[in-house]
């Protein structure tokens, strides 16, 4: 009896690492999601979480993918598939990009230093905000894989100007110039929550504190959390800009700092210091697209913000297809906002997309687990694009075509 129990009962033996054992019951976004909820204080999640007023850009940029189907082909031959592109001349594993997020040492203590190193590893593009918490000089230290940019502009041009130096120095090789920022959307979960970065540790953090134990050491155990690229700036341009070593609002930060007369002239100064691929973030209809094409630029990445800026911007996966129209092959388009699946990636880059980028997603994995969370979060979306162009009937990158969507 014994005998045949064993034969039926297949006991998984125990993890003893904790953050694999967490990851092993991940088996997608959502999964992240869900334990970085439990793990982060409440005003840290929705910090990562939240969207703009009624959060309705976040959910449509979502639901746009989902009410997309593909069409299944069938006896295609698909026992090998490459999931392998070029993005700016150069290979990449997938057509999936990190995109650069603020702040990503309130998720864990590593932050960027965890996710630049899984996406070197992993053979994928890592994208480094100004507003990172780890600097460009720490970023390139320990990431030997491609590694873009991203630059907002100042008021006070210098600190722009220095970070670009400092990029050329450590070896960045393009730079995302994000454009949909003029001002800070309204984040109404921050409003409500007072959220300051770096968080701060008041009186209901201490209550939230014990509920979120571990992260609450973690803040206090490791070296303060500040804007790491502008703190090395300004000390080297002995500028006043806050550094984040004491918390402010992000909204106020954002609306003091940076430049609201922003214009295509700004694009062009930023271009003349920049000799590599320059690439502009948050272009939303289909002029702005053409303008870009005869500014000259390298690329551009049709996005909302993950839906944080303007709540009434269209779904990103929307404008995949008639940008591309109108632009032709002048340009390489990028898209990010509601991209949690490799299916998703495999829609985006059917419809003319070259590749497709994460926020979100990459910061719930890193919640998670931290450097081995983002390790995962890529194989999930490397096995899910492969399973979907060998479904679809497709077996490279090259051949995906609009074929395959099944446009609503
Ligand atoms: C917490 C957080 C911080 C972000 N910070 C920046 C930033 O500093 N610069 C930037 O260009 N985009 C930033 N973004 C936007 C992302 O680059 C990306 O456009 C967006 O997250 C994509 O949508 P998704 O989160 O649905 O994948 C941020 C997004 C999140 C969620």
């Amino acid at each position: 009896m014994l005998e045949s129990l064993r034969s039926v009962v297949d006991v998984k033996p125990f993890e003893r690492d904790r953050d694999l054992r967490r990851l092993s019951s991940c088996a997608n976004v959502a999964d992240y999601r869900a334990v970085a909820q439990k793990r982060l204080p409440a005003g840290v999640f929705d910090y990562i979480d939240g969207a703009a007023e009624d959060e309705s850009a976040m959910s449509r940029n979502a639901s746009r993918f989902r009410d997309r189907t593909l069409v299944p082909r069938v006896l295609r031959n698909v026992s090998s598939v490459d999931t392998s592109t070029t993005i700016l001349g150069k290979r990449s594993s997938m057509p999936l990009i990190i995109a650069p997020t603020g702040f990503p040492r309130i998720a864990h203590p590593e932050g960027e230093l965890a996710t630049a190193r899984s996406a070197a590893r992993h053979d994928v593009v890592f994208s480094l905000s100004t507003m990172g918490t780890r600097s460009i000089e720490e970023v390139a230290d320990v990431c030997h894989g491609r590694k873009w940019f991203q630059v907002y502009v100042w008021r006070d041009r210098a600190l722009t100007k220095d970070m670009l130096a400092r990029c050329k120095e450590s070896g960045f090789e393009a730079l995302y110039i994000t454009v949909d920022t003029a001002v800070l959307g309204r984040r109404e979960r921050d409003v409500r929550r007072g959220m300051s970065l770096p968080p701060k540790l008041g009186l209901d953090t201490f209550v939230e504190g014990a509920r979120r134990p571990r992260w609450v050491l973690e803040f206090l155990r490791n070296e303060p959390i500040v804007f790491s690229n502008v703190a090395v700036s300004t000390k080297r341009l002995g500028a006043t800009t806050e550094d984040g070593s004491s918390a402010v609002s992000l909204a106020r930060f954002i609306n003091d700092q940076f430049d609201p007369r922003l214009s295509w002239e700004d694009v062009a100064w930023i271009r003349s210091q920049w000799d590599g691929p320059v690439i502009l973030k948050g272009i939303q209809s289909v002029a702005d697209a053409k303008i870009a094409v005869s500014e000259g630029l390298d690329a551009i990445a049709l996005s909302n913000h993950g839906g944080r800026q303007l709540d009434a911007s269209p779904a990103i996966i929307d404008l995949v297809a008639p940008v591309r129209d109108a632009v032709g092959d002048s340009i390489e388009v990028y898209c990010d906002g509601g991209v949690r699946r490799g299916s998703d990636v495999v829609k985006a880059v059917a419809l003319g997309a070259d590749a497709a980028m994460i926020g979100r997603p990459h910061l719930y994995a890193l919640a998670a687990g931290g450097e081995r969370g983002v390790d995962h979060l890529l194989d999930f979306f490397k096995d899910g694009i492969e399973q979907t162009m060998a479904l679809t009937g497709v077996t490279s990158v090259a051949a995906l075509s609009p074929d395959i969507v099944n446009e609503r």
